[in-house]
């Protein structure tokens, strides 16, 4: 089966799919993403993403690109067909196309969509949230607006390839107060010493993940003693269990911090029942 994108309210080839060069996205970074797990075919936690999208768009002064429900309808066909049982879709929406000039153009053009869908390996990621997975950090050198889930993304970018040259899956970012904010595409979680569920709170300068934001609720249904404070990176290495959660990662644990291990170097039990806690609400809820 042929790779489809959605681009600008037209399905076409995926090798064929293009932008204008004056797109603002592109020139700008003026734009915002969203990207959800995929199921089954179905969207997961998809309310809490759209939610965020609106959020993100209402921000930046983006017009909304069309209804929600006929996002909806869009997104669920470009997973149609790309053929995607398992995986992930992304949707982009920048200012639109005008003349190169900083300040946004008036009138403003139509808002630029571009949707596109692939699909995941489950066994493969599996084996890898089986086996866990290493983080360094790095210095957080983020702009003051990481809340809005915009596709000015190159400190992540270069966060990451440190991460990848260091042999690490992910980055955590270390504010000046020496605390961990996020990773560069997921956020950042630990059992500490006294077997309490971590992460850092929201008015803290991070996105809200949607996926975080279920973790703490079937935690809350659980029984799991949970706070929102945050922690630092000598914290986290001494801790009982750390693991990440995202879109793209659902919740992996992390066994290694900047190359020490966290407990005894393998997968907690806390991150592995949440995995799989997470994943069945994330199937059973996707729609
Ligand atoms: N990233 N923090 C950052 C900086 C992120 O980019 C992401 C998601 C998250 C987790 O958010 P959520 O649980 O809503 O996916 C936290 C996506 C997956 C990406 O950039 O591909």
């Amino acid at each position: 089966m042929g790779r489809f994108a959605y681009v600008n309210h037209r399905f076409v080839r995926h090798g064929e799919a293009a932008v204008h060069i004056e797109d603002r996205g592109y020139q700008f970074a003026d734009g915002v993403y969203e990207v959800w797990a995929v199921f089954e075919g179905k969207l997961s936690d998809s309310a809490g993403h759209f939610a965020r999208l609106h959020r993100s768009l209402r921000e930046l002064r983006i017009p909304e690109p069309m209804s929600e429900a006929a996002l909806k309808v869009v997104l669920a066909e470009t997973v149609r067909r790309n053929g995607v049982r398992d995986g992930l879709v992304y949707l982009q929406v920048t200012r639109g196309v005008a003349p190169r000039d900083h300040a946004f153009p008036d009138p403003a053009p139509a808002p630029a969509i571009v949707i596109t869908a692939k699909s995941v390996d489950l066994e493969a990621a599996e084996r890898r949230a089986e086996l866990g997975a290493a983080v360094i950090t790095q210095p957080e050198n983020r702009w003051g607006r990481c809340d809005i889930k915009t596709v000015s993304l190159l400190p992540n970018v270069l966060a990451k390839q440190a991460a990848r040259e260091a042999g690490a899956v992910e980055a955590w970012y270390v504010d000046e107060l020496g605390l961990v904010t996020e990773g560069a595409s997921s956020n950042a979680w630990i059992v500490d010493q006294a077997g309490v569920l971590r992460t850092r709170d929201v008015q803290a300068n991070i996105l809200r993940g949607v996926t975080r934001a279920s973790l703490l609720e079937l935690a809350a249904e659980m029984n799991v003693a949970f706070e929102e404070r945050p922690f630092t990176p000598e914290e986290a290495k001494g801790a009982r269990e750390a693991f990440i959660t995202g879109a793209g990662t659902l919740v992996l644990p992390i066994v290694r911090i900047d190359g020490a291990n966290v407990g005894d170097g393998t997968p907690g039990p806390v991150a592995k029942r949440l995995r799989r806690i997470y994943i069945d609400h994330a199937r059973r809820g996707a729609d």
